[in-house]
């Protein structure tokens, strides 16, 4: 199956624009055990069940990119350490590091599950975590997770550390909610020897709410930080759209994911897998093709290689995202958790 296409040689995914795709991101699952209230509503109707890749199936289809030049892999969600049997599949795709294929097999989490996942996922060769942190207070945590305790994910970012997994923390700026904490989330982060990414809230999906409230341009935010830090631009990169200063102060680095006030589609590597096996060729865009039915059309993977090659030619220049008070509704309507962001 995925691994037997890979005896013959395979064109590597250029699309139009001349982009080489060697990035995937694939959610597991579109569940949640938090609500954080910039990606989903209280109330959300997940898919059945029935419609989701099985594990085996996700596998095939995660080696089959690997066949064609995909060198990093990032498993998201949802929650990824929700669906079931995770580690199964993480195990599994770890062949393609011993073998070389993939540079690196990583993860995005809330940071829920990992004290009990922590030493499991650095055992499979997972060598680096991202982590979704967006405040230190427990109340504050409660009213953006809806769901979530802080105690715990902090307990899981401990268990992280012990682990030896080396980890990034995340932190979605919010107007009103977290913007008096981004100095403590850098004292915290790098404190800890962590790098930390400032995410700027993207318009997708319904969430109750109007989301211009909780917009927040990174461009103000790192205005307000040069009143008090030593920021120096370096030109570290880690193959996503992120970009980096060096505190001086902390000696930490300090990410910037700004895709609404810069544009950084030019370099877009990236391709985004759905836990129901639609292709997604920008997060800011509907183009998408069906990866499912080919997949399961057949064991051999040509016509799955056939419907990857049609999704790279429909891959978009660049994403349409806007917030402003006149544009009520969001610019895409699936929520990020479909896509993992
Ligand atoms: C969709 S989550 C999936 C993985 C995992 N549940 C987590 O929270 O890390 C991936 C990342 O997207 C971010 N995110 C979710 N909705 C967003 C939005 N509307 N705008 C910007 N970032 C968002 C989250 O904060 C998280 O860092
Ligand atoms: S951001 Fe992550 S943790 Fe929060 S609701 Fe979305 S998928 Fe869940």
């Amino acid at each position: 199956m995925g691994d037997r296409a890979n005896a013959q040689a395979l064109p590597a995914l250029v699309d139009r624009y001349g982009r080489a795709i060697t990035y995937l991101r694939v959610s597991v699952t579109d569940r949640c055990d938090f609500r954080c209230v910039y990606c989903m509503s209280e109330h959300m109707t997940f898919l059945p069940r029935r419609d989701l890749l099985t594990l085996e199936e996700l596998d095939r289809m995660c080696s089959a990119f690997a066949a064609r030049g995909v060198r990093k892999l990032r498993i998201t969600g949802g929650e990824p350490l929700v669906r079931k049997n995770i580690m199964w599949l993480i195990e599994r795709l770890a062949r393609h590091l011993a073998s070389g294929r993939l540079d690196e097999l990583t993860l995005t989490t809330n940071g829920s599950q990992l004290k009990r996942f922590a030493p499991a996922l650095k055992d499979a060769g997972v060598a680096r975590i991202n982590i979704s942190l967006d405040t230190l207070r427990p109340d504050r945590f409660r009213a953006i997770t809806r769901w979530g305790d802080l105690a715990t994910v902090l307990q899981g970012l401990e268990a992280a550390e012990a682990a030896g997994l080396k980890v990034k923390i995340n932190t979605v700026a919010l107007k009103g909610t977290n913007e008096d904490e981004i100095d403590d989330m850098i004292r915290f982060a790098h404190g800890r020897g962590h790098d930390l990414t400032l995410i700027e809230t993207m318009p997708m999906g319904d969430v109750d709410g109007d989301r211009t409230d909780q917009y927040l341009p990174l461009s103000v935010v790192r205005a307000r930080l040069m009143d008090r830090w030593t920021l120096e631009e370096i030109p570290y990169r880690t193959g996503g759209p992120a970009r980096y200063v060096h505190i001086a102060e902390t000696g930490g680095r300090l990410g910037f994911i700004t895709p609404l006030s810069h544009n950084f589609c030019e370099s877009c590597n990236r391709v985004r897998l759905t836990c129901t096996g639609t292709l997604y060729m920008c997060l800011g865009q509907e183009d998408a093709v069906d990866l499912r039915a080919p997949l399961r059309a057949s064991d051999d993977d040509a016509q799955l290689n056939a419907a990857i090659d049609r999704a790279m030619a429909l891959k978009p220049k660049g994403h349409d995202f806007v917030i402003d008070r006149h544009t009520r509704q969001p610019a895409v309507a699936r929520h990020m958790s479909v896509t993992g962001g």
